[in-house]
């Protein structure tokens, strides 16, 4: 049997990877301005992290985790990475250092949902979280954050904001009990789903995809109308903020997030560009004030957002291109070989990107190689060249080919690599 990867599972080969170094680079760089630093946490945890933290009536963590038991512990490939996080925040006492921590990461995340375009089973996010600061500055800034990163950084238009408030824990109850009042008398055209998340989690019809559940929830009371004055407070906080800061968004009281951690400010940025069909969501965040306490640690405020890495490349213009090398050697003896490897070590060690080619056989194929690659030369070592102490240099670019010493070969070769456009023939630099 022929062995593929798993469904929903992709490679990235080498001709994709520069896309992804480059959208992961921008996010690095852009993160940093903000004050994050990276943490990378492993990729299982205990399944109690996410049954708890996420929620038992999570699609989540009811049908979508890869969980399995082994040596005793009941085990869970992260699904997402916020949990994960928050437990290290609070295994390693990191209130106790520091007032405020901003944490930032990129990684795989596993969750066995049916795959589509722009929806996998193995996926990657960059995310970050903010811990300890509870105003309504936090929320704003990391919008704004999120919206240059895509505009600016990575040249991402047709984006829109997507804001929300959940309240606090009393607000949530409130919610809770209003939607159970408005869902109940129309049970019965409801998804089975849905029947069953009734009592425990009505918010979660909220969020479904079930068309009858759509339908259903049209009518549904806001969210935004049960708020208490605190909470109220802190959404118009953010909103000034986010118009201070240009920030454009639309107000969407039925966005809820397929998460139950959260509290208070909820966002989402979606792209209008057509083209992700269900998938549009890019990115997804919002506050989860209660998690640092829930699990055992001191009463910290947190926000945060993950992006879907594979949707933001979808979107971000720009061709896929590899590094080229800048030199190829091209060894034409057993003899030369070896001095080959001593020059392409030396290039190396000034900076330069060298590939040798171990292949043996005739110059005619080693140079269509180096012009395939894309190489700026080729440098050619012959039986000859070594007998007079030299090395053929083919300038692929501009059709000339010189001689340069063998022993000063290594910083003239450098020195042309680096160059914007190579020197001459037989003016050696
Ligand atoms: P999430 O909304 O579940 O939130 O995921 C965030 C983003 O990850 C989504 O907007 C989407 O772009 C991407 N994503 C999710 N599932 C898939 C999938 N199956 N295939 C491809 N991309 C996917 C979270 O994960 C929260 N931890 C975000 C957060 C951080 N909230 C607070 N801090």
């Amino acid at each position: 049997m022929e062995l593929r990867a798993v469904k929903g599972m992709n490679d990235i080969l080498p001709d994709e990877a520069a896309r992804w170094q480059r959208l992961e680079q921008a996010f690095r760089e852009h993160v940093a301005r903000y004050g994050y630093d990276e943490v990378r946490t492993p990729i299982l945890e205990h399944t109690a992290l996410f049954s708890r933290q996420i929620g038992e009536t999570t699609d989540v963590v009811e049908k979508e985790m890869y969980s399995f038991a082994r040596h005793g512990d009941e085990l869970t490939v992260r699904p997402e990475g916020t949990a994960g996080a928050a437990r290290a925040y609070v295994e390693h006492k990191i209130h106790t250092k520091e007032p405020v921590s901003r944490w930032y990461y990129l990684g795989p995340m596993f969750r066995g949902e049916r795959p589509a375009k722009g929806r996998y089973r193995q996926f990657y996010q960059a995310g970050c979280e903010l811990y300890g600061d509870a105003g309504p500055l936090a929320d704003a800034e990391m919008i704004e954050m999120i919206l240059s990163l895509l505009s600016s950084g990575l040249g991402i238009s047709n984006i829109e904001v997507r804001l929300n408030s959940l309240g606090a824990s009393g607000t949530r109850a409130r919610y809770r009990d209003a939607l159970v009042a408005y869902f109940t008398p129309m049970k019965d055209k409801l998804s089975e789903d849905s029947q069953r998340r009734l009592e425990k989690n009505p918010l979660r019809i909220l969020d479904s995809k079930d068309p009858r559940d759509r339908e259903a929830s049209k009518g549904a009371p806001s969210i935004l109308e049960l708020l208490d004055e605190a909470d109220a407070a802190h959404f118009a906080g953010v909103r000034r903020h986010l118009d201070a800061l240009d920030v454009r968004y639309i107000v969407d009281p039925t966005l809820v997030r397929g998460l139950d951690y959260y509290t208070r400010t909820l966002f989402e940025f979606v792209t209008t560009a057509g083209d992700l069909g269900a998938q549009s969501t890019v990115v997804g965040g919002g506050r989860y004030d209660n998690m640092i306490e829930g699990l055992g640690g001191p009463s910290v405020p947190a926000i945060g957002f993950a992006m879907g890495i594979e949707r933001l490349l979808t979107l971000m213009p720009g061709e896929a291109s590899r590094e080229r090398p800048a030199i190829y050697i091209a060894p034409l003896s057993d003899t030369c070989t070896s001095r080959a490897l001593v020059l392409g070590r030396d290039l190396r060690a000034r900076g330069v990107r060298v590939e040798v080619d171990g292949r043996g056989g005739r110059l005619k194929a080693m140079l269509r190689r180096a012009d395939s690659l894309g190489a700026k030369l080729c440098v050619i070592l012959g039986d000859g060249e070594l007998e007079r102490g030299v090395v053929s240099v083919k300038d692929l670019a501009a059709h000339k080919q010189d001689e340069v010493p063998l022993a000063d070969a290594a910083d003239v070769l450098a020195a042309r690599a680096r160059a914007e456009v190579s020197p001459p023939p037989g003016e050696a630099r």
